[in-house]
């Protein structure tokens, strides 16, 4: 992972993506209300998966402190540990059952501690896996976070709690997420949740359920109070940003789509940096686009997950699009925002994929040459489409082929960007202290979300400053202040 891999999408790798409370507290504002009517109880928190679904758990933070819960980084010391989990691949579950290993030996000496998975993986085993995973105490899906009070007292009083019900309407509009782990710029603020697509792969639409599209209101609300904490460069996240539609009943006919919530969010101050994620290519419109030449301050970045570069794969995977229609948006986004980075995810091996069908994700590789992108192997969830009606026949040496040629082709693409930015001069958000800790050494991102190493004299973080990019190794430009 090269660079916040948060901030390029939503497809994050489960492993290098588990963050916990650590960083808990880096800005003052974003604190736990320490006048809550603390109950004594600490909980620990530790999420897997997507961005959404971190954001998920700072929303849990946010309820649980309401009830009086205080927050710790250690879960050998906690009352509640709780597990947000991930289903996406089954790498993304095996991490987890391994984790719960670790969290149930706590037991041993502490019998009174609760144990809860949260998250995709409730959503998709349920009941089942308290079987599976003896010790649990709390399931709880992504629809049923507000009941999670309820369902702590009745597993603290012996019996197991389980709530696993999907809403059509809950989008925790309310609910400001405590932010876990921040470093005070970069802020994520989830705008829709599930998903209406039926990617034949994906068990995103049966985790999360229906897509529905929060207040917009509510999202330039908690965009705002962000930035008045500090916050300067925020992602709106959803599965499909772009079919984000909200109706304010209230209002009578008065509807906001995605390109009018991008400038709701824009307008907010010309120094708030606005990203958004993920988006899909069969409902990004021209209208987006146009919103994002009209704001200087929405970034110059789209993440379009292509997944395969051949129609027949396409739409075996019911991505509803083909390989032209792809060629089309991509040429689209680059006539009308040419400095557009443009990054994406790939799968290897999907169902049936031939050589040919193979070769044709690498032309398309070769024609878009990505700035950045996720790979993965294809992995078979079950009561998905794919698994219904396609055999998973592409053998595990095949994919792993697939996937490693890709992956060199990607990163010799990304490389070929960095090294065309050395010489440019780039208006760049200061994020704090370079991760090598050099002195005096700070960096940042550009519109473009490269990041820029650089020394930083007097600059503040969460200021802005051009720099001029001098060099660059594999993952990182150098730049210098000008
Ligand atoms: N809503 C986003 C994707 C979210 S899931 C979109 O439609 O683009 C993130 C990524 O995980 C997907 O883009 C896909 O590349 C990958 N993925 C999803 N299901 C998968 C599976 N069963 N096996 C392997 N990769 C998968
Ligand atoms: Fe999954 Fe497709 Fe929805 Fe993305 S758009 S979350 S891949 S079903
Ligand atoms: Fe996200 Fe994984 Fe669920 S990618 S929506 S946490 S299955």
């Amino acid at each position: 992972m090269e660079h916040n891999p948060l901030l390029n999408g939503i497809s994050v790798k489960e492993h290098d993506e588990t963050r916990q409370g650590e960083a808990f507290g880096s800005n003052p504002a974003t604190q736990l209300n320490v006048n809550a009517p603390a109950n004594g109880k600490q909980f620990y928190v530790e999420s897997y998966g997507c961005a959404l679904n971190f954001n998920d758990s700072e929303i849990v933070a946010t309820l649980l402190n309401k009830e009086g819960y205080g927050i710790t980084t250690n879960y050998k010391e906690a009352d509640l540990i709780l597990i947000n989990t991930c289903s996406i691949r089954e790498n993304a579950e095996q991490k987890v059952r391994e984790r719960l290993r670790q969290f149930k030996a706590v037991k041993k000496t502490r019998p009174e501690t609760l144990i809860g998975v949260l998250g995709c993986m409730a959503e998709r085993l349920k009941e089942k896996l308290l079987e599976q995973e003896q010790m649990v105490d709390l399931i709880v899906g992504p629809d049923a976070y507000r009941s999670l009070t309820e369902l702590i007292q009745e597993a603290a009083s012996g019996h197991k709690a389980v709530n696993v019900l999907l809403s059509r309407e809950e989008t925790y509009a309310d609910i400001s997420p405590t932010r876990l782990s921040s470093n005070g710029i970069n802020g994520f603020v989830t705008i829709a949740r599930g998903c209406n697509n039926m990617c034949s792969f994906c068990v995103v639409p049966y985790t999360r359920g229906r897509e529905r599209s929060r207040d917009a209101y509510s999202i330039v609300a908690e965009a705002t109070m962000l930035f008045n904490e500090g916050f300067r460069d925020i992602t709106l996240l959803g599965q499909n940003v772009d079919s984000y539609h909200w109706q304010n009943e209230a209002e009578g006919s008065l509807s906001i789509n995605f390109a009018q919530l991008l400038a709701m969010v824009a307008a907010i101050s010309p120094d708030l940096r606005v990203r958004f994620s993920t988006s899909h290519p069969k409902d990004i419109t021209d209208e987006v686009l146009y919103t994002m030449l009209a704001h200087e301050n929405i970034c110059k970045q789209i993440h379009l997950p292509a997944q395969s570069g051949n129609s027949e794969v396409l739409e075996r995977m019911n991505r509803t699009y083909d390989r032209e229609w792809y060629l089309q948006k991509f040429n689209r986004i680059k006539e009308l925002i040419p400095e557009c980075a443009v990054s994406t995810d790939i799968i290897t091996g999907f169902c049936g994929e031939t050589d040919e069908q193979h070769a044709d994700t690498i032309s398309m590789i070769n024609y878009c040459k990505f700035d950045f992108s996720y790979h993965f192997k294809y992995s078979e969830r079950s009561g998905t489409p794919a698994q219904k009606k396609f055999a998973d026949d592409v053998p595990e040496e095949v994919k792993q082929q697939r996937l490693d040629e890709i992956i060199a082709l990607c990163r010799f693409y990304a490389h070929e960007k960095n090294k065309a930015a050395v010489g440019q001069t780039f208006k760049v958000l200061i994020e704090g202290p370079s991760h090598k800790k050099v002195d005096g050494q700070l960096c940042g991102r550009n519109t473009q979300n490269q990041m820029i190493v650089f020394q930083g004299g007097q600059a503040q973080k969460g200021t802005y400053v051009h720099v001029k990019v001098t060099a660059t190794t594999t993952g990182t430009l150098i730049g210098e202040i000008v």
